[in-house]
């Protein structure tokens, strides 16, 4: 595996393995990689000839009083999972590197980034947009690989290519969930016994309103009610932001469980945010 930290670096071995003729697939990451981020490895790597993985914490995606500086660093373990992994490039550069002093121009994620998570995180996604945007500026890959656990950064996201013509496809991987059901994520990391007992509220009212799709219940709200009865019985310190039975698209509230549909859970656990979600069938099957 290849490493490289500077934009001019990545851009010329990217040109490189294009002009061979081979694919490119992206893999996006922030680093403190887990089985979640391996799976998006391991699909790019069986659907590209050529794939980078990127490793940055991008600074533009966190609220002032968010977790930038404590968020979990560990490049050399990282570099040995991809390496593990077969991945051909790492691109991890330092925030200088990938942001100019003069850098002003951001990246509006439209009506999508204004909601659920774009309300309690103002300027978020378009801090994720723009990274991806640069990010894909720099790799020029045929196929980019973003994992369904941040089901709204993936909808924005293939809003965004599909928007600015960018002729990227985008694939989306499934979430990946320890054995009790926890969705990984690197924040997980942050959560002490009780508390990661208590995270598990999030993926059993999720389970809780698949099923209730699944034998046939179509009102919305019920699932909804379900949803935050199972989280508000939870072990204390879970205090939900939102539990919501939204259009799988759009990510608009539903009414009816008409059309393809989403339920998407934030929670606070402990001062650890968590956000889970899963698919609902419509038509009353499981997926
Ligand atoms: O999902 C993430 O880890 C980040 O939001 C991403 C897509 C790498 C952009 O910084």
């Amino acid at each position: 595996m290849r490493r490289v930290s500077s934009k001019d670096d990545v851009s010329r071995v990217c040109a490189e393995v294009r002009a061979d003729g081979c694919t490119i697939g992206l893999v996006p990451t922030m680093g403190a990689l887990h089985d979640g981020h391996l799976a998006l490895v391991r699909a790019a790597r069986a659907q590209c000839d050529f794939v980078c993985v990127s490793v940055f914490v991008n600074p533009l995606q966190f609220g002032a009083s968010e977790d930038l500086g404590s968020y979990p660093r560990d490049l050399d373990t990282d570099a040995r999972l991809l390496a593990a992994e077969d991945v051909d490039l790492l691109f991890s550069p330092g925030p200088e590197e990938m942001y100019a002093p003069s850098h002003d121009v951001m990246i509006d994620p439209g009506a999508l980034g204004g909601r659920w998570e774009g309300e309690q995180r103002p300027g978020h996604f378009a801090g994720v947009a723009t990274v991806v945007v640069k990010l894909f500026g720099l790799v020029g890959p045929d196929r980019a690989f973003f994992g369904e656990k941040d089901y709204q950064q993936l909808k924005i996201v293939q809003k965004v290519v599909s928007d600015l013509d960018m002729g990227v496809a985008i694939e989306a991987v499934p979430t990946v969930r320890d054995a009790d059901g926890l969705a990984l994520s690197s924040r997980n990391a942050y959560l002490g016994a009780d508390e990661r007992r208590g995270a598990l509220a999030l993926s059993r009212a999720l389970r809780a309103a698949r099923q209730l799709s699944a034998s046939g219940e179509r009102d919305a709200h019920e699932l909804e009610k379900a949803m935050r009865g199972i989280m508000d019985t939870a072990v204390d310190r879970v205090v939900v932001e939102y539990a919501a039975v939204v259009d799988a698209e759009t990510l608009e509230p539903l009414a009816a469980l008409d059309r393809s549909a989403r339920a998407i859970i934030a929670a606070k656990v402990g001062s650890t945010r968590l956000i889970d979600n899963v698919a609902l069938d419509a038509a009353g099957g499981r997926r």
